[in-house]
């Protein structure tokens, strides 16, 4: 047994607001030295008074402070959690859960999800662990296809929302109704990379298990790699599977980069405002421009399903959109954009090194701004025909827009356009 088979959950300060706990849960000032900022604990191993006497901790595989602490923080952050595992990426945490399937397991998963996740549900799960998965769109299918695509044997339904790259919104407590009245009774997994627990809160619209690349927003420094699963109290048994799980396959994160992950959720809440609030004008902007073929934002009022995006934001998060002065355009609600710009493959390229302060890189979610081809890059491990019926074409860029000066990263986009599409249209 160690600390970390406990139960870590939110100690009393529930009533605090979202950026309060991110602050407070899990960064208590220390004991014995009084140091407000935990310290980094490297040891591996931990001594014991007599045998099987000791503080918490025996090895640092099964548990060690840094990560207990960021745990701590992060059953806090996602609303309605009481267990959060950590994990060395956000992929080491999608094996780990799959794993815990078993064999002869079914999946349904959104159809446009991460292309990471698809590489793994095909090419491991299915081929070297006999999960098999079923990917169905879950934003446009109907009640009877969702449910026809369930069978006695799904044991978990995959969601991402918004998805990766095409920002389709799902509507989750439809998609938990359809799995609660299924005989199957499956899981509902919601990955919440995209809007991180501050803009979106899964377990609260009745998800059992929520999952983070903690590389993206809630690190938000793009200096560590580290995932997360969060559930809910009444998955006590199911964390306990989980966390043996963590154990036995010690995909784990070291205790340094626990510290600098518990250190950027602290400021999870001001960055996500600060995400949305660019990332609202970068659409706009895209939406006004002559370069543009299509933008896809869900923040934005002329996006198909900007109501159900509003519906689903966090309480916290709805707190903030409130609060901002009337704008007929939108609302912010996230940091990721995605927009199909006029022409194909050789515009999007010319858009891509014509930024000065978007980087062209993979990833997402970090302070700095970055653009990418989700074609070549990201979703490249997704068979081409597959690619297109998403909606994956050539022309598709993505943004993951940053933190920096609102007016700086219109005015980049704005420039990168002119000469990825302007001067040809001009010549
Ligand atoms: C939505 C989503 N889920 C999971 C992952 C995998 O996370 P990691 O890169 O930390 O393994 C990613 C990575 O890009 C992602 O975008």
């Amino acid at each position: 047994m160690t600390a970390t088979n406990g139960v870590n959950g939110v100690h009393g300060v529930e009533k605090d607001g979202f950026g309060t706990r991110a602050i407070h849960v899990g960064s208590e000032a220390s004991p014995e030295t009084g140091a407000v900022i935990p310290s980094i604990s490297l040891s591996t191993t931990y001594k014991q008074n007599g045998v099987g006497k000791h503080k918490g901790y025996e090895y640092s595989r099964s548990g060690n402070p840094n990560r207990n602490a960021l745990e701590e923080t992060l059953a806090s952050l996602e609303t309605g959690g009481a267990f959060a595992l950590a994990f060395s990426s956000g992929s080491a945490t999608t094996a780990t859960v799959l794993q815990s399937l078993g064999p002869g397991a079914h999946i349904l998963s959104v159809n446009d999800v991460y292309g990471g996740t698809f590489r793994y549900m095909k090419r491991v799960a299915e081929e070297n662990q006999g999960v098999e998965t079923t990917f169905v769109d879950l934003e446009g299918a109907d009640h009877a296809t969702i449910t026809a695509a369930l069978k006695d044997n799904t044991k978990l339904i995959w969601i991402e929302s918004p998805t990766n790259p095409t920002l389709r919104v799902i509507d989750i407590p439809r998609i938990v109704s359809l799995a609660r009245s299924h005989p199957s009774n499956p899981l509902v997994l919601v990955d919440n990379t995209f809007l991180s627990p501050f803009y979106s809160s899964p377990l609260l619209l009745g998800a059992d298990i929520v999952l983070h690349s903690l590389t993206k927003y809630i690190n938000g420094h793009s200096d560590v790699v580290m995932g997360a699963v969060i559930l809910p109290e009444h998955h006590a048994p199911l964390a306990a599977k989980l966390r043996f799980l963590q154990n036995a396959i010690g995909a784990i994160p070291s205790p340094y980069d626990c510290w600098l992950a518990q250190r950027g959720a602290k400021t999870l809440h001001l960055r996500m405002k600060a995400h949305g609030v660019n990332a609202l004008a970068v659409a706009k902007a895209l939406a006004r421009s002559p370069h543009v073929e299509d933008v896809i934002y869900p923040g934005l009022s002329s996006h198909p399903r900007n109501a159900l995006a509003y519906r689903s934001l966090s309480p916290h998060a709805r707190k903030f959109v409130d609060s901002l002065p009337e704008d007929e355009g939108g609302f912010p609600y996230g940091g990721m954009i995605s927009f199909r710009i006029k022409g194909g493959a050789e515009e999007a390229d010319k858009f891509l090194t014509a930024t000065r302060l978007f980087t062209l890189a993979e990833s997402l979610g970090g302070v700095e701004s970055l653009a990418e081809h989700p074609a070549q890059m990201t979703h490249g491990s997704i068979p081409e025909a597959e690619r297109a019926a998403l909606g994956i074409g050539a022309n598709l860029v993505r943004l993951s827009v940053g933190v920096e000066e609102t007016e700086d990263l219109v005015a980049d986009v704005e420039q990168a356009l002119a000469v990825a599409v302007g001067r040809s249209v001009e010549l």
